[in-house]
C-alpha cells in the first residue's frame, strides 16, 4: 500500500488517478479547492472505507497549500502527483497579452507545484515520486501556436522538476514531468483523443515503474519519453 497524494483531485485526470489508487489498495490524499462542491469525489471518498481523504488546497496560494498539507497529517507520502493547472487564454496573445492572466498561470503551473512539493518535502523519503503535469506544447519540439502563456508555464514546470531531481537525488526522490495526453475533460474538450481513465492508466503505471535513472525526465502518459 502507498501513500498517495494528488492536486486537483475533484476532477478530470486526478480524478481518475484518486478511483485507481484506491482500486490498487493506496491511502490517497485528494487535494482541492472546494471539497464541498466535488460530488463525484465525495461519493468515492465515502465507498472508500477511510482510504480516500478530501483536503482543501489552492495550489496558488502558499498559506493554504501548508495548511492543506498539516491536514494530511505526517504520514510519508510515496507518490505525489501535481495535476492541478489552469490553460489562461486560448487565444495567441502575441499582439496583446493580459500580464495579469499570466501571472495567474504561473502562480498555478509552476509556483503551484513547487509550493506543493516544498510542503511534502519533509515527508518525501528515498523511493518517493513527484509527478508533475507538463504538458507537449511546453516542448520547443512541438509545433504549437498560441497559449503562449500556458506552453511557457509547461516549459517552466519541465525544467522545475529537473531541478527537484537533481536537488533530491542525494536524498533518493524521483521526479519527473509527464505529458498526458490530450484528454477528454473540460481542458481538452470532448474531441480529444484519450479518456481521464486512459491518461490515468498510463501514467499510474509509469509512476510505479519510475526509477532513479529516470529521474529528471520528461514522459508521454505511455511511458514514453517525451522529446523537449
Ligand atoms: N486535458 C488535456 O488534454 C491536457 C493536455 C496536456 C496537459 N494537461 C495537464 O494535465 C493536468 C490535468 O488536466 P485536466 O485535463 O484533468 O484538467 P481539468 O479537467 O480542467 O482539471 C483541472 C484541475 O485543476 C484544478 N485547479 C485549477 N486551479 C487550481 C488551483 N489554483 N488549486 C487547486 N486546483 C486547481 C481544478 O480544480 P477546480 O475544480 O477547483 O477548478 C481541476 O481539478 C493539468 O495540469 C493540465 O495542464 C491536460
Amino acid at each position: 500500500m502507498a501513500n498517495v497524494a494528488i492536486t486537483g483531485a475533484g476532477r478530470g485526470i486526478a480524478l481518475e488517478l484518486v478511483k485507481l489508487h484506491l482500486a490498487k489498495g493506496d491511502r490517497v490524499f485528494a487535494l482541492l479547492r472546494d471539497p464541498d462542491g466535488a460530488d463525484a469525489l465525495r461519493g468515492v471518498a465515502a465507498g472508500s472505507g477511510g482510504k480516500v481523504t478530501l483536503h482543501a488546497m489552492d495550489v496558488a496560494d502558499d498559506a493554504s497549500v501548508r495548511a492543506g498539507a498539516a491536514d494530511t497529517g505526517d504520514a510519508a507520502i510515496d507518490v505525489l502527483y501535481n495535476v492541478a493547472g489552469v490553460s489562461g487564454s486560448t487565444d495567441s496573445e502575441l499582439e496583446s497579452a493580459n500580464f495579469a492572466d499570466w501571472l495567474d498561470v504561473f502562480n498555478v503551473n509552476v509556483n503551484g507545484p513547487m509550493r506543493v512539493f516544498q510542503a511534502f518535502l519533509p515527508r518525501l523519503g528515498s523511493g518517493a515520486k513527484v509527478v508533475s503535469f507538463g504538458s507537449q506544447v511546453g516542448a520547443s519540439t512541438w509545433p504549437y501556436p498560441g497559449y503562449e502563456a500556458y506552453s511557457a508555464s509547461k516549459a517552466a514546470l519541465h525544467r522545475l522538476m529537473v531541478s527537484v531531481a537533481l536537488g533530491t537525488k542525494d536524498r533518493g526522490i524521483i521526479a519527473i514531468s509527464v505529458h498526458p495526453g490530450w484528454v477528454q475533460t473540460d481542458m481538452g474538450g470532448p474531441a480529444a483523443e484519450l479518456t481521464p481513465l486512459e491518461s490515468a492508466q498510463g501514467i499510474a503505471a509509469l509512476a510505479q515503474r519510475l526509477t532513479p535513472e529516470m529521474s529528471g525526465g520528461f514522459y508521454k502518459w505511455n511511458g514514453e519519453t517525451h522529446a523537449w
